[in-house]
């Protein structure tokens, strides 16, 4: 789907996002094994406890991200064509696309697209006070499946942007697809910017997952203290443990919740027992070798135009170009 052509489909109805955690919580419950999807980490205290992983020492894909996009900014400006509109998939607070605006000064349109619209109205407008000019254009939409561009950036070169490792959230059948639907939804000539999440030493990446002051472990037991807040579900927290393995076979790092006890859980009428030592799988985190993302990226259409990463080869961002 080019924009030109793009149907002006309304916004997917985020505010029934609660139906469906009662209603993935209920399924993943119920799959064996128990499983829920990480975009439930992020009400308001995991998106706080998301910001403070991202100071953490052992955390180092977030600095290291600002790094090569700060010392690259320029290059990657250089591709951007003039009068291009930049799409940021899953944009957040919009702070990283501030390394690349100061130098972006031909940009028709910034269009931030996230499913939180609270958040996403908040960083537009902090950022329509910092960017004099800027024009920002928030779309409130699930990223994962196909959206409409607003009107505005009809005919306009277009350039996404999907900082963060996000994408490696997805397992890579599903990241390939994002990746074609994205293109689909920017349409010819595009470019697209990736942050990715390198293989590294599994003590590193095991050490980042595992923080000595035990944010992360807040940060996963968060999803059930949110379930009983916002569902009336009955998870004994306190008995739950947080768990990061590296996956070698898999290449990903895997979040689980381990109930330390036997515990029956009450979710809408409906009961989840746990066994001792029974695994909540909550989170997946691939990571890829520069060569293995470009081949996933261009298995989805895109031709790899540069890879660029830091001196110790912990991150990368890449530019693919339709
Ligand atoms: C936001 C998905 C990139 O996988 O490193 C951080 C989330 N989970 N610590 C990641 C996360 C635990 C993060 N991503």
């Amino acid at each position: 789907m080019q924009p030109q052509t793009a149907p002006l489909a309304p916004s997917p109805d985020i505010d029934a996002a609660s139906g469906s955690f009662a209603a993935d919580l209920a399924r993943g419950l119920a799959a064996t094994p128990k499983r829920l999807a990480p975009k439930y980490f992020y009400d308001a205290v995991g998106s706080a406890l998301f910001e403070d992983i991202t100071e953490l020492p052992e955390y180092y894909p977030t600095r290291t991200e600002v790094e090569i996009l700060t010392t690259h900014a320029a290059d990657i400006a250089a591709l951007v064509p003039a009068g291009a509109a930049l799409v940021e998939f899953g944009s957040g607070s919009s702070t990283k696309v501030r390394l690349l605006l100061s130098h972006l000064r031909d940009l028709s349109a910034y269009v931030p697209v996230d499913i939180s619209r609270d958040f996403l109205e908040e960083a537009a407008q902090a950022l329509r006070a910092d960017v004099p000019g800027l024009t920002v254009l928030p779309v409130a939409a699930d990223f994962t499946q196909p959206f409409a561009l607003p009107d505005a950036v009809w005919g306009r070169p277009l350039v996404g942007f999907f900082p963060g490792s996000t994408i490696g959230n997805f397992d890579p059948e599903d990241a390939r697809r994002f990746l074609a639907n994205a293109k689909d939804t920017l349409g010819a000539g595009a470019h697209m910017v990736v942050g990715v999440d390198l293989v590294k030493d599994p003590r590193v990446l095991h050490a980042a997952y595992n923080d000595a002051a035990g944010v992360t472990a807040r940060f996963n037991l968060n999803l059930l203290h949110r379930a009983n807040r916002e569902l009336g579900t009955d998870f004994d927290v306190a008995a739950f443990s947080h768990r990061a393995v590296f996956n070698a076979p898999a290449s990903r790092i895997e979040m689980h919740l381990v109930s330390r006890r036997p515990q029956v859980v009450h979710l809408n009428g409906r009961t989840f027992s746990f066994a001792e030592g029974e695994n909540l799988h909550t989170e997946s985190s691939y990571k890829y070798t520069a060569a293995g993302f470009t081949e996933l990226a261009e298995s989805a259409g895109w031709t790899s135009q540069a890879v660029l990463t830091d001196p110790a080869g912990l991150f990368s961002v890449h530019i693919l170009a339709g």
